[in-house]
């Protein structure tokens, strides 16, 4: 079935039906239904029916860690949604709590969009967007508080801290990040202005609960997209970060591949009395296919976490027809080194680790290695070569598989999907490639059954994206083409 077909069948009055409409058995057997899919991941937080998108509330907050993420729970499809609660020790195994917001009062009533957390004294603060549809279908856009407390009872705060959207600004406006600075309390929202270009604004606080426009963070970004999502301000290493979403960017050799983009732009701490922001270029944060909305936190000992929906809007996945879409990435540690963000897999992911091969092939043509195959582990190699194109083939068989490789005539790294499995989002390419000249690389790869996450030079460079597999894809390959490879590889089932 082509995806329009099948999205057709979700009239607006399906996509807006409330989860608690339901019965317990139709919910059952869509849960079932999700449960038996071919294409469940193993350690990847997924919901257990629906869409999930973005993640939300990322916050350490009485001994543990909070997540939420947007869900939609009926369908593959950008319905109603609600925020969905996870809790954890140790940022790898996650504990499903519960949904914490529904879209339950006349300021959320379409939708408890995407939002953020903060701790203020024993309570985690969230703050979020309501979506709010009128009868004529005319948006408007809320921006409310509720609170959690250490028994994790939520309870919203009525009215909302900003209603609507700002003069010169579209009722695009939404998705409030949280920070506190020197006592006060700040949030960046994405908005759009009037004359469709997208943009950050910035408000500050006394108490979390009284808001005021300090206005736009000035960028050097004024025609940049027609909508800046997600927008997420943080410090590292002294410097100021702006993480955000843009819509609208066009191709520009091999960045903006993707529907929509993530990236960042980098400057001295942002001045939070006046939105001044003296900044770099903007950098894509993701060389692959399935990364956006992104949102980091403080770890408890201080490192800045990031979790990404590994996944677009816009796009069909093969997972769809078991009626759930998407996961979110593994949790990544970011660093700032020369003024580039370097993302890597978190340590604790070192948990997950079980058997362990570790081999060392030379080879001198492309070779399957018989003695590593799997479809869910952690991969970790380094590749010395004199020949044309050399990297790895993962999750296998003949000669399909997914390639990352590097092509020393076209001085490029290239994750290769074309011949993955299912076939999904061809029209927006089936490469995606960075420019590479070194004849050495190191990569740090998981794998989980329907996704691919490569980590390249300890992190400068990351590839994030979803692949659909036959489950009989289990072979590992060395790619030398024209010459020989040495490899060192590491590999851990998961
Ligand atoms: C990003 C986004 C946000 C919005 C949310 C709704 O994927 O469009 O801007 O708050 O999803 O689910």
């Amino acid at each position: 079935m082509k995806s329009g077909e099948f999205f057709s069948e979700w009239t607006k009055e399906k996509r807006y039906k409330r989860y608690e409409e339901y019965s317990k058995k139709e919910i059952q057997a869509l849960e079932k239904q999700v449960y038996d899919s071919e294409f469940r991941q193993v350690f990847h937080i997924q919901p257990k029916s629906g869409l999930l998108n973005d993640p939300n509330g990322f916050c350490y907050f009485d001994g543990a860690y909070h997540l939420f993420y947007q869900w939609f729970p009926m369908g593959p499809v950008h319905g109603l949604k609600y925020w969905y609660h996870l809790s954890s020790k140790d940022l790898v195994e996650w504990q499903e709590v519960d949904i914490a917001l529904r879209p339950d009062t006349e300021y959320d009533s379409h939708g408890v969009f995407s939002g953020s957390g903060l701790v203020v004294g024993d309570e985690l603060f969230l703050m979020y967007t309501g979506n709010v549809r009128t009868e004529q279908w005319e948006r408007i856009p809320y921006q409310l508080i509720a609170k959690m407390d250490t028994n994790g009872k939520i309870q919203k705060c009525i009215p909302p801290v900003i209603e609507g959207s700002l003069e010169g600004y579209t009722d695009h406006f939404r998705d409030p990040k949280l920070w506190e600075q020197s006592g006060k309390y700040y949030a960046v929202i994405g908005v759009q202005r009037q004359n469709e270009t997208g943009a950050c604004l910035l408000f500050q606080s006394e108490d979390v609960l009284n808001w005021s426009s300090v206005g736009e963070i000035q960028t050097s970004l004024q025609n940049f997209g027609y909508m800046w999502e997600c927008p997420d301000y943080f410090e590292l290493e002294g410097y100021g970060v702006l993480l955000f979403s843009p819509q609208g960017l066009e191709p520009l050799e091999d960045q903006y591949q993707n529907i929509y983009q993530t990236g960042y732009i980098v400057g001295q701490p942002l001045e939070v009395a006046t939105g001044e922001f003296d900044h770099d270029v903007f950098q894509e944060l993701d060389a692959g296919f399935d990364f956006y909305a992104t949102q980091t936190t403080v770890a408890s000992d201080g490192r800045r976490i990031l979790f990404a929906w590994m996944g677009l809007p816009e796009i069909a996945y093969p997972s769809d027809k078991d009626n759930w879409a998407h996961c979110l990435t593994i949790p990544r540690e970011l660093q700032l080194v020369n003024g580039r963000l370097y993302q890597q897999p978190i340590k604790e992911l070192r948990k997950l680790r079980k058997e362990n091969i570790q081999i060392n092939p030379n080879v001198s043509e492309t070779q399957q290695l018989s003695e590593l195959t799997g479809i869910t582990y952690e991969l970790e190699t380094e590749l010395s070569s004199t020949a044309e194109q050399f990297g790895l083939l993962l999750r296998g068989k003949g000669k399909k598989g997914t390639k990352i490789y590097v092509d020393q005539v076209k001085q490029k790294l290239i994750l290769d999907r074309t011949d993955s499995g299912f076939p999904f989002a061809e029209n927006y390419g089936t490469i995606r490639q960075v420019p590479y000249k070194k004849s050495t690389i190191k990569l740090h790869i998981f794998v989980d059954t329907s996704s691919i996450e490569i980590f390249v030079n300890d992190g400068e460079v990351t590839f994030t994206a979803r692949i659909f597999t036959e489950d009989f894809q289990n072979e590992i390959s060395v790619i030398s083409e024209n010459g020989t490879t040495q490899a060192i590889i590491n590999k851990w089932t998961i």
